[in-house]
């Protein structure tokens, strides 16, 4: 198994695993917002490839500075192919975006995982991810040409 960064034919790929993360994307989506996230500076996709080249994860890192708390990354998205749980594949991608955060000398890596995803507050914590605290995560839809 390896990781390596994530190129545009990655896109059904990634979108069967986000499937699995619990939203719905289709390839075509999928393949836009890779075609948007790979140019950038400020942001990296990594997949994990099997020994057959199949692809058994993905991790998603994102770089900003936040006022109050410094330049940091932050991982946005992460998953595991069911199939291919608790083989280290997880603690791999998480090293991939670690590395990538000290490249871009960040202070912290930080990571905010719905409560419902029990494994994920193992997984984290086994990893010297330590909780620092519980939100509420609000939503609003943006409709554009509001307010101007
Ligand atoms: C969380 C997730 C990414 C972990 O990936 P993984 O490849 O299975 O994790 P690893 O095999 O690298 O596990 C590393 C360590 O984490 C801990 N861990 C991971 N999953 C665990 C589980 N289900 N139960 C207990 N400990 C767990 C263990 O300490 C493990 O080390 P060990 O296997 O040597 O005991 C995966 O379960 C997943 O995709 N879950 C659904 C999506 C999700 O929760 N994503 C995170 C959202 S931010």
């Amino acid at each position: 198994m390896k990781a390596r960064k994530a190129i545009s034919p990655d896109s059904r790929a990634i979108a069967e695993l986000t499937v699995q993360l619990g939203y719905s994307a289709n390839v075509s989506e999928i393949g836009e917002r890779l075609a948007k996230i790979l140019p950038r500076d400020d942001c990296a996709v990594y997949v994990a490839e099997d020994d057959d080249g199949m692809i058994i994860g993905w991790i998603q890192t994102h770089a900003s500075y936040v006022l109050e708390s410094g330049f940091r990354a932050e991982i946005v998205g992460l998953v595991v192919a069911e199939n291919a749980r608790r083989q280290g594949v997880g603690r791999i991608l998480v090293r991939c975006a670690e590395e990538w955060a000290g490249e871009c000398d960040a202070d912290v890596i930080v990571v905010r995982s719905n409560t419902k995803r029990r494994e994920s507050h193992l997984f984290y914590p086994s990893l010297g991810f330590q909780p620092t605290k519980t939100q509420q995560v609000y939503r609003k839809k943006i409709v554009c040409g509001m307010n101007r």
